[in-house]
């Protein structure tokens, strides 16, 4: 597979099949990732691979506290600013109605939203994941290091015929995470992403991008 075609076959699937995904491909995928570039090869990215019993605990034990309607754990990070302004503000809104509304969930129907979102802490079915941390005292510059490993992980997925979900979704329960990983105090949970074959019956739509001169300025001779 070609860069391209890694890059326009990835999106974040949210439906798997249960096949695992062999140790060696995992392997091989985070050890070609490792090559992903960070200002001064900092490196700033943990990764912990999760799959069979240690999985399925998580999931039972995040599944526990979705029902129980369990608050959310304290925020380390906002997903997002408070007031979204223009443009982004437009295509959050395009996002969702796209998501929910393939899925026959109406604007006003919140309760449907959220169930739907549910399915981000059982990964969509998938049987492995990886948590991504950072250290707490790294700036914004190294979080971006972070997006790129990530999304050479994501490609590097697609070459090996996997799909993946990046979520942030699971910083909300990043305790239940810690509880599984055990992971130093000074990490923060960025996110985690799910690992899988899609599972085809599951169907999705593709996401829109911007028309390129909303996001790029040629400054040409
Ligand atoms: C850092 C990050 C966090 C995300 N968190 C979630 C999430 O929690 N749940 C989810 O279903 N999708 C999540 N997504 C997927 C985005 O919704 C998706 O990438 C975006 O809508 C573009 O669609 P595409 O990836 O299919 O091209 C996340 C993506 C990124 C990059």
């Amino acid at each position: 597979m070609d860069v391209y075609e890694a890059v326009t076959s990835r999106r974040a699937v949210r439906g798997f099949t249960d096949r695992p995904v062999p140790r060696e491909v995992l392997r091989r995928v985070l050890s070609a990732a490792a090559r992903a570039p960070s200002g001064s090869n900092l490196q700033p990215w943990h990764s912990y691979v999760l799959t069979g019993g240690p999985l399925a605990e998580l999931k039972r034990r995040t599944g526990e506290r979705v029902a129980a309607d369990d608050a959310w754990d304290e925020r380390e990070y906002e997903m997002y600013p408070p007031t979204l302004k223009s443009p982004y503000l437009e295509r959050r809104s395009a996002f969702a109605e796209q998501r929910y509304g393939a899925l026959g969930i109406t604007r006003e129907d919140l309760e449907a939203r959220q169930r739907a979102a549910r399915a981000n802490w059982d990964c969509f079915g998938a049987p492995a994941a990886l948590f991504c941390y950072i250290d707490r005292d790294m700036g914004p510059a190294q979080w971006s290091d972070v997006g790129m490993y990530l999304q050479t992980v994501m490609l590097l997925l697609r070459a090996e015929g996997l799909h993946s979900c990046p979520q942030m979704a699971w910083s909300v329960y990043r305790r239940t995470v810690a509880e599984i990983l055990s992971p130093p105090d000074g990490l923060v949970l960025f996110c985690g992403v799910s690992i899988g074959y899609e599972d085809a019956t599951v169907g999705q739509d593709r996401t829109d991008r911007a028309p390129l001169h909303e996001t790029v300025t040629f400054v040409e001779g």
